[in-house]
């Protein structure tokens, strides 16, 4: 298998061609969007205009680093464009998201953009959703509840798993960007992804869960064969 950061570039090589000027974009979050804001911000040096809106802290610096000009939500709350990873993705462009725990801004900025465009290496393709573990953005207060409420939401969607609440590198329990904590939910396979995704959409401590759903336009997949494009890039 070729090198997964070649492959990372490759997608995102083909994704900045989607690119116009003048374009409002929103910019994902993770390794695989790093290459994009790499790319697109040698193309902004080099004389294009865009405005961007980032998906995270992460991102805000990195695009700030490479020259970009970035705008928020509020200042450009209506998108052309978002190129954005994703964990794992089935062949009707259904999305696990959320591993960098960037889903919550990642989920409003793709739902505010015309397109969401994935970009991926071909790790990410599954034919069933969930063997990554999905994660659930929550509101710190309550969270026992909360995660007691997600318990029995996986397990009346037919899912089977544990929970747990992901830890940053000191051990304590991660906060998002928005100040909130994340749950990964390890299912090993998600069967009824849309029962799933209204059930804990349901759940008040939920701020947001990581299934995408109807939500992109098309993945630019990067093989050891070539550029893969699923849905349509138009
Ligand atoms: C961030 O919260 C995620 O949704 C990322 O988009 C996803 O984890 C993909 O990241 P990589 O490109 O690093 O695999």
């Amino acid at each position: 298998m070729a090198d997964l950061e070649a492959l990372k570039r490759l997608a995102a090589a083909r994704a900045l061609e989607l690119v116009r000027p003048g374009m409002r974009l929103g910019l994902g979050t993770g390794s695989t969007a790093k290459h994009f804001v790499e790319l697109l911000g040698a193309r902004v040096r080099a004389g294009l205009t865009v405005e961007a809106v980032p998906t995270s802290e992460q991102t805000h610096a990195l695009a700030l680093e490479a020259g970009i000009t970035l705008k928020t939500l509020d200042e450009l709350p209506e998108l052309d464009l978002t190129v954005d990873g994703a964990d794992e993705l089935d062949h009707d462009l259904r999305l696990i998201k959320g591993g960098g725990a960037a889903l919550l801004r990642e989920k409003i900025v793709a739902a505010a953009s015309a397109r969401m465009i994935v970009i991926a290496d071909q790790t990410k393709l599954v034919d069933r959703l969930g063997r990554y573990p999905l994660p659930i953005e929550v509101a710190p207060f309550g969270i026992v509840s909360t995660t007691l409420a997600i318990e029995r939401a996986i397990a009346a969607a037919g899912c089977h798993g544990s929970v747990t609440v992901r830890r940053d590198k000191a051990g304590q329990w991660l906060i998002t960007d928005g100040g909130h904590h994340i749950i990964d939910a390890s299912l090993t396979r998600i069967d009824r992804a849309e029962e799933l995704a209204l059930a804990l959409s349901s759940i008040p401590g939920v701020m947001e869960h990581g299934l995408f759903l109807g939500m992109a336009s098309a993945a630019i997949l990067a093989t050891d064969a070539g550029v893969r494009v699923l849905g349509s890039l138009d």
